[in-house]
């Protein structure tokens, strides 16, 4: 059977094992798509025959981590494809990202990290092409971003329904892949912990990465807020563009005398996901009333591979605000933890990113996407600190990838 949609032609066949595929020529989107009947189809793709071939395959590309350290303990291996739970669906991943927390997994320092050898990924957006019995907001064929604590770093993965998010029609898999961990943390930090309102003065840190660019974007969605940024200077023009107001480069400057410069009085929302002596410094820079949410350890990674030196050093430059002395000073000592969060509020945050998205008060930035095979590199592009916004992977086209770096 062949159909003409919007000037493509959809054909549906029956391959040598009598199976019903179908193909889409030219290269169709989501949007035409949507037009068809998917009961009769097995599986559908938006590159149509390409598709084909990868749901034949009965096992899945997979990223393993087999020990803990630098990046050769990350290895592609094919696995089975696992049948879904009841409440879950079997999701073939366009892409997938690399988050602060993977490169600290890598090395042995992320609490809540698969056992080994196990699969990395928190994030993904891909198809569905498999329902549990009991799952009934999700079809066949919708496009969908995913999110879980590890595992998704596969070509096929099986996800909670319930952690499965259908995507815009004008989202790329790689827009939605780079939104749930990055902008969900932004959100309730400035939002629900934060409290963020106009006129407020917010540090935001590691401000040209994921997290600090959906950060700065989220403040600039409510009038008049003063983001001061810390960022490698290379990165200030881009960072200036996405919306922080004053950025210092943190490596030839003190961050805590430039904010001061600007609003000696102190500021009233710190992001902090270095510890160390950068959060007793955040926890000195708050006005009263102000709060400081501490949300990662960067400062305890070094390069690649683990330095328990670096790790000591951080532990012991970290403050211990006593509550005694926080009434007095008025300020406010917080912590966030995504992993440790149950799923109404993800689910509530991410209702509402989605609605800012489509409103165009929000947009992803990729820094670069790399091939599952470019693991490695992909990787080094954030230890390096050359990222600007969102490092990507994808299972296919591994002789195609350009950085875009
Ligand atoms: N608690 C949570 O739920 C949660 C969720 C998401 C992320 N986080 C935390 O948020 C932070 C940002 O995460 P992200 O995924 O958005 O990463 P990211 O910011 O994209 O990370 C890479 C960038 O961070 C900067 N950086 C600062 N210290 C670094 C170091 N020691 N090693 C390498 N790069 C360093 C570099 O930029 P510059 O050159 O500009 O310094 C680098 O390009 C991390 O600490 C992460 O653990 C926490």
């Amino acid at each position: 059977m062949t159909r003409l949609i919007q000037n493509s032609t959809f054909r549906l066949f029956k391959n040598k094992s009598n199976r019903l595929l179908f193909t889409c020529y030219p290269t169709c989107t989501h949007a035409k798509l949507s037009n068809l009947t998917r009961s009769s189809i097995e599986y559908s793709n938006i590159e149509g025959e390409k598709a084909q071939l990868k749901m034949e395959k009965s096992t899945s590309k997979t990223i393993v981590l087999t020990g803990y350290g630098g990046y050769d303990k990350l290895r592609i291996e094919e696995w089975p494809i696992m049948k879904p739970g009841k409440d879950e669906v079997l999701v073939n991943m366009r892409t997938n990202s690399i988050n602060f927390a993977e490169l600290m997994a890598r090395q042995g320092l992320y609490d809540g990290s698969p056992k080994l050898p196990g699969v990395l990924g928190m994030e993904g957006a891909g198809i569905v092409t498999q329902l549990g019995e009991d799952v009934t907001n999700l079809k066949v064929g919708d496009r969908v971003i995913c999110i879980k604590m590890f595992g998704l770093w596969k070509e096929f993965a099986t996800v909670p329904a319930e952690q499965c998010f259908p995507m815009p029609d004008a989202m790329t898999f790689e827009e939605g892949v780079a939104l749930p961990v990055n902008y969900v943390t932004a959100y309730h930090m400035l939002f629900d912990i934060g409290n963020l309102r106009k006129g407020k003065k917010v540090v935001i840190h590691m401000a040209a990465g994921g997290v600090g660019i959906a950060a700065t974007q989220l403040c600039k969605t409510v009038p008049n807020v003063t983001v001061f940024g810390t960022a490698s200077a290379v990165k200030h023009k881009i960072i200036r563009e996405v919306g922080v107001t004053h950025p210092i480069d943190y490596r030839t400057q003190d961050w805590q005398t430039e904010v001061t410069k600007v609003a000696p009085d102190g500021v009233d929302i710190i992001l902090d996901p270095l510890l160390g002596s950068d959060a007793t410094k955040a926890y000195a820079t708050l006005k009263p009333l102000g709060k400081v949410i501490h949300f990662g350890a960067a400062n305890m990674v070094s390069g690649p591979g683990t330095n328990y030196f670096q790790i000591a050093k951080t532990w012991w430059q970290t403050y211990r605000p006593a509550i005694l002395s926080m009434m007095p000073a008025n300020k406010v000592v917080a912590g966030y933890h995504m992993g440790h969060l149950p799923q109404e509020p993800i689910r509530e945050a991410m209702v509402d990113l989605i609605a800012l998205y489509n409103e165009g008060k929000i947009k992803p930035r990729i820094d670069s996407v790399w091939s599952y095979e470019q693991i490695a590199d992909a990787m080094a592009q954030m230890h390096d600190r050359k990222n600007i916004g969102k490092v990507i992977l994808t299972p296919y086209d591994e002789n195609n990838i350009t950085p875009k770096t």
